[in-house]
């Protein structure tokens, strides 16, 4: 590719490298899937709250035994699983509770409609989880707990978190939503001993045929409230009949049946497609790293990334010199998928700077540098776009950054106002 005349470009009337912008091609759903969810219709048993063992029940067990947990507790949503564990853990009014500044909004919104207020930490330049360091600084006498986020599908450093969380005597949630298979020092995210949540939306690595969510712990007593509060408060028993009696203020957030089945016949093949897309991205981001300016997502050493979403980090000033850096980064996305590579900005914001979590804010606009630089200066590829058998597609996403980048130098002539 010679890059000469900027005429070459799909953004100015080339030739994409992709016939047209990829498709969305996630979850993959087989004739197991579908025989699956068919025995639940057939059964007539949709809920958990039936005596006798569910779709729900098996999902559970097999979640559990997947990880090695004690108990998993099926709910309708990953957002709706985080608000529980808070509950479960007696989280509420007054309490802070430390969340990262870069995630998706329902981590934050799960704390505030608890009661709670969520108070952001920084994130680490490289793995964009939360930073430990900025999470001791936010610490303060009304700290209760922490919600480090398995952002991207990378574990957050369980290590220096916990180290914090057990010095002041913090709750540890872990907001595993987007980690199904994810491991840390050997652990799979969820196993470490801390409750972990689990959101089986169906754009998660472990899908399910709409929304869905896990909670696990090794915790009996908890795993207990956690049934209680999903399901009106009551105490469903499998030896006698429903009694309508509620012992707590819970809510409805059952997980269906149809859902779980769908997800505990998907849970036989998450293996296969981990190991598929670690092989995928890996050869990915090997022809990519060599780009000039391009931070490709990084795997540190004691970390297995689930690779959920990958986020590349460019260096604009030397890249695209001259532009302003939300110029030029729109500019290079503009490009991409004209070429047919559906790059995204995953997160526009600071989460405290989400128009709805604006007004509960108290933090200095300034607390998270590391998190607005990532956000000014990254674009994503998200799961959508990395099923199992993606490897021939993400050949052809890196032939289409290759032929972007062999163009930077040209490349500024499409700037929007750029007088063409
Ligand atoms: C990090 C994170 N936390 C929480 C959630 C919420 O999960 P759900 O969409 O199932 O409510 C998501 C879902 O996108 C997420 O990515």
């Amino acid at each position: 590719m010679d890059g000469g005349s900027v005429g070459g470009l799909a953004l100015a009337g080339g030739e994409p490298v992709l016939g047209s912008l990829a498709p969305v091609d996630w979850p993959r759903t087989t004739d197991a899937d579908r025989a699956a969810v068919l025995s639940v219709l057939e059964s007539n048993v949709f809920v958990s709250d039936r005596a006798g063992e569910t779709a729900v029940e098996r999902l559970e067990r097999s979640w559990a035994d997947y990880l090695g947990v004690r108990r998993c507790v099926g709910v309708s949503n990953g957002t709706t699983a985080i608000e529980l564990a808070l509950l479960a853990h007696g989280v509420g009014p007054g309490d802070e509770v430390v969340v990262p500044a870069l995630t998706f909004v329902g981590t934050a919104m799960a704390v505030v409609h608890v009661g709670a207020t969520p108070v952001y930490a920084d994130v680490d330049p490289v793995t964009f989880t939360m930073s430990p360091d900025s999470l001791a600084a936010e610490i303060t006498g009304r700290t209760r707990a922490v919600l480090p986020v398995h952002l991207h599908g990378l574990s957050a450093d369980l290590d220096a978190i916990g180290e914090v969380a057990r010095r002041h005597g913090l709750v540890v949630v872990e907001d595993a939503a987007q980690a199904h298979g994810a491991r840390h020092r050997g652990v799979l995210s969820g196993a470490s001993g801390n409750t972990a949540t689990f959101s089986l939306q169906m754009t998660k690595n472990l899908p399910t045929c709409g929304e869905g969510g896990l909670v696990v712990t090794d915790d009996d007593r908890l795993a207990d409230r956690l049934v209680q509060l999903r399901q009106f408060g009551e105490t469903i028993r499998p030896d006698r009949p429903r009694r309508y009696v509620s012992h707590r203020l819970g809510f409805n957030a059952k997980l269906s049946n149809v859902q779980a089945a769908y997800t505990s016949s998907q849970l036989e093949r998450l293996d296969e497609y981990h190991a598929a897309r670690r092989a995928n991205v890996g050869a990915f981001l090997a022809r990519l790293r060599p780009l000039e300016g391009l931070t490709c997502p990084s795997e540190p050493d004691g970390y297995e990334h689930a690779w959920h979403i990958l986020r590349f980090v460019v260096d604009f000033e030397r890249v695209l010199p001259g532009l302003e850096p939300g110029a030029a980064r729109n500019l290079l996305m503009r490009a991409l998928r004209a070429e047919g590579m559906p790059v995204t900005r995953y997160q526009m914001m600071p989460l405290a700077d989400q128009p709805a979590l604006r007004p509960l804010n108290r933090q200095s606009p300034a607390s998270w540098p590391v998190t607005q630089d990532v956000i000014d200066r990254s674009f994503t590829l998200q799961q959508r776009q990395l099923p199992p058998d993606a490897g021939p597609l993400l050949q052809s996403f890196a032939d289409a950054v290759e032929k972007v980048w062999s163009y930077l130098k040209v490349l500024p002539e499409l700037a929007e106002g750029a007088g063409r």
